[in-house]
C-alpha cells in the first residue's frame, strides 16, 4: 500500500539587506529568525519558539528603512528589498529605555544570562527613574479599579512589588517579577493548554495577570499543567520546590544535572528534562524542540515525580520484594541499592521504598 507524503509548496528566496550586507532567506521567515540564522541574536522577552508572537515587550525592535516606527523583529516577516538596521542609535536607545522602564518597576533579578548580557550591553540603569516605591500590600494591586488614574508618588519609581502568592503545593506566583509579557496567558490558552484560566486584567500600570473573575487560583479553571511556568521569562511563575529552596538559600544550579527522559505516565511520549540537585528532582521542564509537545506538559509529567524522590532522611533504595513464582533474584535498576541487599532474597524483583538509613 502506498502512502501519500504531503509536500509543502516550495518557498521562494527573498533578498534583503541587514546592516548593509545582502542576504537571502526563505519567504515567510521572520526578521528574528533571519538574524539568528546569521548569528546576530536579538533580545527578546515576549517571544518564544513555541508560542504565537504577541509583540508586547518591544525589546527586539529593529529599524527598517521607510518605516515610520521601529518594527518588532520577532514577528515581522522579511520582505523583498527590506533594508534593516539592528544596531543603530535609535534601536539601541529604544531597547535601553524599554529595559530601564521594566527594571525600574519589576524585579528582573532572575532573567536568563542572555537577557542580562543585552541589558549590560545597552548600559541599562534600573535606578534611572529614582528609588523604588514601597511594595503594595497583599491583594492591593488585584483590587485596583480598572481605568482609575492614580496620581504618581513623587520622588519614587512606581513598582509592581507585592508579596508572593503561595496558595497551592505545586507552583508559586511572584508578580513582583511579572513584566506582562503574555506568555503564560498564551500557554494557558490557544497556544497549548486551551484552559484559559488566566488573562490580563486592568489597564495601564494596574494591568496584571488575573484568573477569570479574579477568583483564587485554587477555585479557578487551572489544571496545574505548569505550562505557564515553562514559558515565564522572569521567574514570576516558579515551581514551589524551587521557591522553597531559594527561600532557604539552598538553590544551587551549579550542583544540578539535567537528564532527558520520556514521561512514564501515558503513551504520548512527552520528553521530560529532570533537574536534579543533591539526588532530588527539583523541577521538570520539557525541550522546546520536541516534535510532539514542543515544551508543554500536563500535570503528571510536570509535577508527578514525588513518588520517586528519596526520603529526606535517607537515600532512595531498592528493596527486593518476593515475586510469586519468580525464578531467581533480579538486579535492582538503581545503583543506590546497597550491595549487601542485592541478591539476598532468592526470588525478588526491584521495588522502590523510602530509605530509612
Ligand atoms: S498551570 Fe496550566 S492551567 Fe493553570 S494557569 Fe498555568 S497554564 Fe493555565
Ligand atoms: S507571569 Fe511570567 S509569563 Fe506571565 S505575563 Fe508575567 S512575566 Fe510573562
Ligand atoms: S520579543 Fe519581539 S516584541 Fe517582545
Amino acid at each position: 500500500m502506498t502512502h501519500a507524503v504531503p509536500v509543502a509548496p516550495p518557498r521562494r528566496l527573498v533578498e534583503f539587506e541587514v546592516d548593509g550586507e545582502k542576504c537571502k532567506v526563505r519567504e515567510g521567515t521572520t526578521l528574528l529568525e533571519a538574524l539568528r540564522a546569521r548569528g546576530q541574536d536579538q533580545p527578546t522577552l515576549c517571544h518564544l519558539e513555541n508560542l504565537t508572537p504577541v509583540n508586547v515587550c518591544r525589546v527586539c525592535v529593529v529599524e527598517v528603512e521607510g518605516s515610520r516606527t521601529l518594527v518588532p523583529s520577532c514577528s515581522r516577516p522579511v520582505e523583498p528589498g527590506m533594508k534593516v538596521k539592528t544596531d543603530s542609535p535609535r534601536v539601541r536607545h529604544s531597547r535601553k529605555l524599554v529595559f530601564e522602564l521594566l527594571a525600574s518597576s519589576v524585579d528582573l533579578s532572575l532573567v536568563d544570562a542572555r537577557t542580562r548580557g543585552f541589558m549590560e550591553r545597552y548600559g541599562v540603569d534600573g535606578e534611572r527613574f529614582g528609588p523604588r516605591a514601597a511594595p503594595a500590600a497583599a491583594g492591593e494591586r488585584d483590587a485596583a479599579t480598572p481605568g482609575h488614574h492614580h496620581a504618581p508618588e513623587p520622588g519614587v519609581a512606581a513598582t509592581v512589588a507585592q508579596p508572593v502568592k503561595v496558595d497551592n503545593d505545586l507552583y508559586v506566583r511572584d508578580y513582583s517579577r511579572c513584566i506582562l509579557c503574555y506568555k503564560c496567558v498564551e500557554a494557558c490558552g490557544e497556544d497549548a493548554q486551551h484552559t484559559f484560566a488566566i488573562a490580563v486584567a486592568g489597564r495601564g500600570f494596574d494591568a496584571r495577570i488575573s484568573t477569570e473573575g479574579d477568583v483564587p487560583l485554587t477555585d479557578s479553571a487551572c489544571v496545574y499543567c505548569g505550562n505557564c511556568i515553562g514559558v515565564c521569562p522572569t521567574g514570576a511563575l516558579m515551581f514551589r520546590s524551587e521557591h522553597e529552596l531559594r527561600q532557604r538559600g539552598e538553590w544551587a544550579p551549579e550542583r544540578q544535572t539535567v537528564t532527558r527522559t520520556v514521561c512514564p505516565y501515558c503513551g504520548v511520549g512527552c520528553n521530560l528534562e529532570l533537574h536534579v540537585q543533591d539526588r532530588r528532582i527539583v523541577k521538570a521542564t520539557s525541550p522546546l524542540d520536541h516534535d510532539v509537545t514542543r515544551g508543554h506538559l500536563c500535570i503528571k509529567g510536570r509535577f508527578g515525580w514525588e513518588h520517586v524522590q528519596p526520603a529526606a532522611s535517607g537515600p532512595l533504595q531498592l528493596q527486593p520484594q518476593p515475586v510469586p513464582g519468580g525464578a531467581g533474584a533480579e538486579e535492582g535498576a538503581l545503583s543506590d541499592v546497597a550491595p549487601a541487599e542485592r541478591g539476598d532474597a532468592p526470588k525478588a524483583s526491584p521495588r522502590l521504598q523510602r530509605g530509612s538509613s
